[in-house]
C-alpha cells in the first residue's frame, strides 16, 4: 500500500484500489471513452488485471507508467483515472493521459486533475519536459492540452494503425519552467 495522494479543491488523485472495480469498469467498459485509445472497451477481467497491476506502482517509478484514480471528495466516487510516465535515468522526460466517465465530462474535473499531476511531476519529482500523446481527432483531449497550458510541437500523418484505421497523432508538450512561470502567475 503506497502512501501517494494528490488533493485538489473537488478531487482526489490516488493509487487504485480492489474496490474501485465497479467504477473502473464503469469508465473504461464505455466506447466513448474508448473510442480514440488502443485499448477495447474494458471487460470486468481487463478491469481487474488493471487494478492488479497499477495498485503497488507509485507515480514517478522510473521506467514505468503508474495510473492513478480520480475520486470526487464529495461523493467518494471513482470518476475516471489519469497517468504519468516518467523515463529512465536522467533524461527527467515525463507523459500524462486522462479518462473520464462520460457522464462527468464538461465540468472541468479533467482540467483541475491534470493540472495537480502536472504540478506534482514538475516540484515533487522534478521533471523537466511532460508530453500529451494523441489521436488529431480527438477534439477534448486536445481542448484540455490547451487549458493547461501545453504547446503543439508535433503532427504525425498516419503514424499509428488501431481500430482498423491509420489514425493521425499530435504531440502537446510543457516544459517545468513554463509550468512553474504560468503556475505561480495564476495562469495555470
Ligand atoms: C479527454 C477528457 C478527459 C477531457 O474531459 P473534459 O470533460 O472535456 O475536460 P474537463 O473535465 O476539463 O472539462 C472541460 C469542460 O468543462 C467546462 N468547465 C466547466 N467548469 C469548468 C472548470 N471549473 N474548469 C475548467 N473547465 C470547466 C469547460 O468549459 C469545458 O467545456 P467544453 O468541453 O464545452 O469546452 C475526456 O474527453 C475523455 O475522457 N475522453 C475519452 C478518453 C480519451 O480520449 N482520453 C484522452 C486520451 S489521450
Amino acid at each position: 500500500m503506497h502512501d501517494f495522494l494528490l488533493e485538489t479543491v473537488r478531487l482526489r488523485l490516488r493509487l487504485f484500489r480492489e474496490d474501485d472495480l465497479d467504477a473502473l469498469l464503469r469508465c473504461r467498459s464505455d466506447e466513448r471513452v474508448a473510442r480514440f485509445q488502443l485499448w477495447d472497451p474494458f471487460t470486468a477481467d481487463d478491469a481487474k488485471n488493471f487494478i492488479n497491476v497499477w495498485k503497488e506502482i507509485p507515480p514517478g517509478t522510473p521506467g514505468s507508467w503508474s495510473a492513478i484514480a480520480i475520486q470526487l471528495k464529495k461523493t467518494c466516487e471513482v470518476i475516471g483515472d489519469c497517468a504519468l510516465k516518467v523515463e529512465n535515468g536522467e533524461n527527467l522526460q515525463g507523459e500524462i493521459g486522462f479518462n473520464l466517465s462520460p457522464v462527468h465530462q464538461g465540468r472541468g474535473y479533467a482540467t483541475e486533475a491534470c493540472r495537480s499531476l502536472l504540478e506534482y511531476a514538475f516540484r515533487e519529482l522534478k521533471l523537466h519536459r511532460i508530453i500529451a500523446v494523441m489521436d488529431a481527432d480527438n477534439k477534448d483531449a486536445i481542448a484540455l492540452c490547451e487549458r493547461v497550458g501545453m504547446r503543439r510541437e508535433a503532427y504525425y500523418k498516419q503514424n499509428t494503425w488501431y481500430k482498423n484505421h491509420w489514425g493521425d497523432e499530435v504531440v502537446f508538450a510543457i516544459l517545468q519552467k513554463e509550468f512553474l512561470a504560468a503556475n505561480e502567475s495564476g495562469i495555470i
